[in-house]
């Protein structure tokens, strides 16, 4: 039987009207009820919930097309492999990368980052060269480059935070980055505070003295339309679960030269051109860094859900969320006691609200968030160095995405007068 693929979602029909009760019926998670509560979700910036098209487009995958890719020559294979590639398409054309062979497909923004870290750093790095990083990222854009620094000699050097949250740059044409800095790496928006970071002053001033520039986007693509041509960094990191796509699927988009060049990742099936006894030789840009049987539903999945999102449109969903974080702010903010931690600008901010709330341990506040159906995190958020900065062991974080509502929002309030009350 020939028939076209089935596993790749129609994009929703031009719909700009931003439609929230639609577009919160399109995910089933949400219908729930927790502890005898209807379900709260604002832990987003942890991952996200995922659309009823994308389950469809996973679970039709596995019924109708499952097969392994670039291998076979029936037509299972041949319909996998057409799925499997057009997701790769999907996503180049999502973050404006014209060459869909730029997009590597990895199993997440910290893998994708391990990667650069092996098959770029460990050829380009000795001793006495620096790698630029941030008090402010993730773990998976920390400790790769402690364990590189380590194999190679090179040195760690941080961007320091102000009070508020924010990169102090006063020092990072004069000293900060230098002849010696190799790379620089820095993620576009905190998960930790949601700071959204001055990303092409820092890209100019590495490309001055030649150094490349890795940009985690883990919590960038999800929140905002990114261009990866001309935003200018050399590495882009994403990951599929926090889009509304399937976990263990993300991608690294690299430029051209950089890709071209870089050993491999790993070794095994897909990314070799011919293997002998003593050497192999390798396939052509991305294959060369996706070695074994590759999450295939996994990127079909992350296919529909840049579809999902493309179908609303990024402006209409940065719009909700900017609506929604002032009034979280003003409504978290307005509860006695509660810190909130990040920039004081709204501009300068995405839709995370971090904060503490009296001698509460955040562990506390949400657990009887919890108890109400709300569902928030708390911890140090991978982000050590941040809450140190902050002199702080944890704080409670709600994070915000597309389906959530102001009367979510309320919820929360309602929630955090709990906490007081038990607290009192
Ligand atoms: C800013 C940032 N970077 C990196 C990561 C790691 O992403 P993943 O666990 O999907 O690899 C996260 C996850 O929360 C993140 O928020």
């Amino acid at each position: 039987m020939t028939r076209s693929t089935s596993t790749s979602a129609e994009p929703r029909s031009a719909a700009p009207a931003f439609d929230l009760d639609r577009i919160r019926a399109d995910f089933p998670a949400l219908r729930q009820e927790v502890h005898g509560r209807p379900l709260v979700y604002l832990d987003n910036a942890a991952t996200s919930q995922k659309p009823q098209s994308v389950l469809d487009v996973i679970e039709r995958y596995y019924e109708q097309d499952n097969a392994n890719v670039h291998r076979g020559i029936h037509e299972l294979s041949r319909r996998a492999t057409v799925a499997y590639e057009e997701a790769r398409k999907k996503v180049a054309a999502w973050i404006g990368a014209s060459n869909p062979a730029q997009i590597v497909w990895t199993r997440g923004t910290t893998d994708a980052i391990n990667l650069v870290a092996h098959a770029w750093g460990l050829d380009h790095l000795g001793e006495g060269d620096e790698i630029l990083l941030t008090v402010l990222e993730h773990h998976s854009n920390i400790v790769p480059w402690q364990i590189l620094a380590g194999r190679t000699g090179a040195r760690l050097r941080y961007v320091e935070l102000d009070e508020q949250g924010r990169l102090v740059l006063d020092d990072l044409e004069t000293g900060l980055v230098n002849e010696r800095t190799r790379l620089v790496t820095v993620s576009h928006v905190s998960n930790a505070l949601g700071t959204v970071n001055p990303l092409p002053r820092i890209i100019e001033a590495a490309h001055a003295v030649g150094a490349i520039v890795l940009v985690d986007g883990a919590q960038g693509a999800v929140h905002t339309k990114v261009d990866v041509e001309s935003l200018g960094a050399d590495f882009y990191a994403l990951s599929g679960h926090k889009m509304c796509g399937p976990t263990g699927i993300g991608a690294l988009w690299g430029r051209r030269e950089l890709l071209e060049t870089m050993a491999p990742y790993q070794g095994g099936g897909e990314m070799i051109h011919v293997v002998d006894r003593d050497a192999s030789s390798w396939a052509a840009v991305p294959h060369k860094f996706e070695a074994g049987t590759p999450n295939i539903v996994g990127a079909i999945g992350l296919g529909a859900a840049v579809d999902y999102l493309s179908g609303i449109g990024m402006e209409a969903v940065e719009a909700h969320e900017r609506d929604l974080l002032a009034y979280a702010l003003d409504r978290v903010g307005s509860v006695p006691g509660v810190r909130i931690f990040g920039p004081e600008s709204q501009d300068e901010r995405s839709a995370v609200v971090s904060f503490t709330l009296g001698d509460a341990h955040p562990h506390d506040i949400s657990t009887i968030l919890d108890t109400e159906g709300i569902a928030v995190r708390a911890g140090h958020h991978c982000a050590q160095l941040v809450m140190k900065h902050f002199d702080v062991s944890a704080t409670a974080r709600a994070s915000f995405y597309l389906y959530n509502t102001k009367d979510e929002v309320d919820r929360l309030v309602e929630g955090l007068d709990e906490v007081r009350r038990i607290f009192a």
